[in-house]
């Protein structure tokens, strides 16, 4: 139905239903996973031991005197902190649309907004550690190690320069091998989710944001099963809706096996210039589409956006009165609100 918009459904539809199909199959083989693997444990229903974090890098929770409670500034957010951490996937897999600049902006803004957020950079191509201004040459450890290694995400996250509640796990180009590499591990698809779990349990968190890469892999696969929320960001252009029926389509088949809290809870219009008629155009389709779901917000194509991560910065920071960062400081806030209203 949403392929209807450049004309070409019937070529885009066949080719989303075998990758849907591929899918599909995958999760015929996940089905041999006991249920109780995936089962979500609750943080908030038990008593999480609530931990600061201190410097550059997260210690291992063990590591952690008492007194470090007390040692981040607990300032009261200007925007409202969930009861419980809320883990959003931002995804998309078609690429350049702005999964990456939206992922690090939003962030930024709840972080700068006195919020406490961690990025997941789950791209092999690195961009989300670039504009996060954080060290991901190859063998800085991060996701990949997380994955395969069943390496707590606590002892690879670096503090972002961008803000003092702002941290990342890094990706390195390693994370490529992890595609393949997890296919012959137990539990692959869980990976992702198990150490959320067990860092939402020992860490006071407020908002994760998992950085998808151009696919429907594993690794996207592993960050549908561990988020509770999807984000799309849908970019203004021709073809703009081209994957999203097979997106939405995969988001069913992993609610329904593997992930049944996951929700579709925003869309974001992103890269909008006003100049032409197309990208109207297109906000209004993906608006009619997703009535409810697509923020009022809409992200500008700007200039200061596309330069801000050739200084390993954020828009938010670079140039915080810029058309961009003014609209994802309003997205993050409506992101914010909904959360808000729906808890
Ligand atoms: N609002 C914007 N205005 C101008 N340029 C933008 C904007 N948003 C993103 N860009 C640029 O468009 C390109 C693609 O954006 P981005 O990397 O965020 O997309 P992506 O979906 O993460 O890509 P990939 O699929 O490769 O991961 C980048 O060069 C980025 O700087
Ligand atoms: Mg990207």
């Amino acid at each position: 139905m949403v392929d209807g918009i450049h004309g070409r459904s019937s070529i885009v539809l066949s080719a989303s239903v075998w990758k849907v199909l591929a899918v599909q199959f995958h999760v015929k083989q996940w089905r041999s996973i006991r249920r109780e693997d995936v089962h979500v444990t609750n943080s908030t229903s038990s008593t999480p031991r609530r931990i600061a974090f201190d410097g550059p890098e997260f210690p291992e929770p063990e590591a952690f005197a008492p007194d470090d409670l007390d040692d981040v500034s607990r300032e009261t957010p200007t925007l409202p902190r969930p009861k419980k951490t809320r883990v959003l996937v931002v995804a998309n897999q078609k690429g350049g649309v702005g999964k990456t600049t939206t992922t690090v902006n939003l962030a930024a803004a709840l972080a700068l907004s006195g919020l406490r957020v961690l990025v997941i950079d789950l791209d092999p191509q690195g961009n989300a550690s670039t504009a996060l201004g954080i060290e991901h040459r190859e063998g800085t450890k991060g996701t990949y190690e997380v994955l395969m290694d069943g390496s707590p995400i606590a002892r690879h996250v670096q503090r972002s320069p961008e803000s003092s509640g702002l941290w990342a796990l890094p990706a390195t180009i390693d994370l490529a091998g992890a595609e393949i590499g997890l296919v012959s591990i137990p539990g692959r698809e869980t990976r992702l989710l198990r150490a959320i779990e067990r860092l939402t349990h020992q860490h006071e968190l407020d908002y994760i944001f998992i950085d998808c890469p151009p696919s429907l892999g594993l690794l996207t696969l592993n960050a549908l099963v561990a988020a509770d929320e999807i984000l799309i960001p849908i970019q203004c252009e021709y073809y703009a809706l081209e994957g999203v029926t097979q997106l939405l389509r995969t988001i069913d088949v992993v609610k329904g096996d593997l992930n049944d809290r996951l929700r579709l809870s925003a869309v974001l219009l992103t890269m909008f210039d006003a100049r032409t008629r197309l990208a109207q155009q297109v906000a209004d389709e993906v608006r009619a589409h997703f009535t409810k779901e697509t923020l009022e917000a809409t992200i500008p194509r700007s200039v200061r956006v596309s330069e801000a991560p050739s200084y390993g910065q954020t828009v938010m920071t670079y140039q915080a009165n810029s058309a961009g960062a003014v609209a994802y400081q309003a997205a993050a806030e409506e992101l914010a609100n909904r959360g808000e209203m729906e808890n």
